[in-house]
């Protein structure tokens, strides 16, 4: 399946929320609600105990699925760890790595995120790059330092037609789950920069389709503004992806923001 920047990319990060009653409650929803929203693609990405139950439920849907984690090994003595073949073997297309709550509370570094994007490629999935900048280190001006940092070493051994495929996400740290959102100037020039940056090491055509999502308080009131800027081509969003409506919604401030760009 191809996946492309020429409409925008719309994922719900649904963290730890939600009892597979409420997913599927949540994805039927929103199944409803994106009937006729083609310009956008949307992905949910629920706790791994719904994967199951939200993939019978988009069986006849456009709306695709994705992991919030998985380990880099096919299997093993891993207690607790989900491993790629039983992502694809329950319906997911997509995986989210290093997320910033991956790398605070549980121990992600850019190596394991490396090791992670190979074994996803390995098993056909598409991974979710997540990369951003704490409040200290915007403040002392290393926002920039730290994102080519995260990519350098997150890229490391994978070639330009892999790199094409990665979905990039940039969740400034600071403004995820605050209500603090980038300003749409603020996320720009760290998305000009990530495109102008696998540019300059992976060529153009890397640049040209990368897909760079904005993640940190999305919601349908900034959407807009921030999908406008020209290298921002979606959302990764979390509290406000819970509901079908204000998800649905983004898509539409999403799909409008796009046509106007
Ligand atoms: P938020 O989360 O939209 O609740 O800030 C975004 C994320 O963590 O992906």
């Amino acid at each position: 399946m191809n996946f492309t920047n020429k409409n925008p990319f719309i994922a719900g990060n649904w963290k730890m929320f939600k009892t597979i009653p409420e997913a599927v409650d949540m994805v039927q929803k929103l199944h409803e609600a994106s009937v006729g929203m083609d310009g956008a693609q949307f992905v949910v990405i629920p706790p791994f105990t719904a994967l199951s139950e939200v993939a019978r439920a988009l069986q006849e849907s456009p709306i695709q699925i994705g992991a919030q984690n998985m380990h880099w090994e096919e299997q093993g003595a891993f207690t607790g760890e989900v491993a790629a073949p039983m992502l694809k073997d329950v319906g997911c297309t997509f995986v989210v790595l290093g997320h910033s709550e991956r790398r605070q509370f549980f121990g992600e570094t850019s190596e394991t995120v490396n090791k992670k994007i190979k074994a996803a490629f390995a098993h056909g999935l598409v991974p979710i790059m997540c990369i951003g900048e704490s409040l200290e280190e915007r403040k002392n001006g290393n926002t920039i330092t730290k994102v080519q940092t995260q990519i350098t070493e997150g890229l490391e051994e994978l070639d330009a037609e892999k790199i094409c495929q990665i979905i990039f996400a940039y969740e400034p740290i600071w403004a995820i789950g605050t209500g603090l959102t980038a300003t749409p100037d603020q996320a720009q020039e760290v998305h000009g920069f990530i495109r102008s940056s696998l540019a300059e090491k992976h060529g153009n055509t890397v640049a040209s389709c990368a897909i760079i999502l904005y993640g940190g308080s999305v919601k349908p009131e900034n959407t807009y503004s921030l999908l406008k800027e020209k290298d921002i081509n979606g959302a990764l969003v979390g509290g406000a992806s819970l509901k079908a409506d204000s998800f649905a919604e983004i898509a539409r401030e999403a799909i409008k923001a796009y046509e106007e760009k």
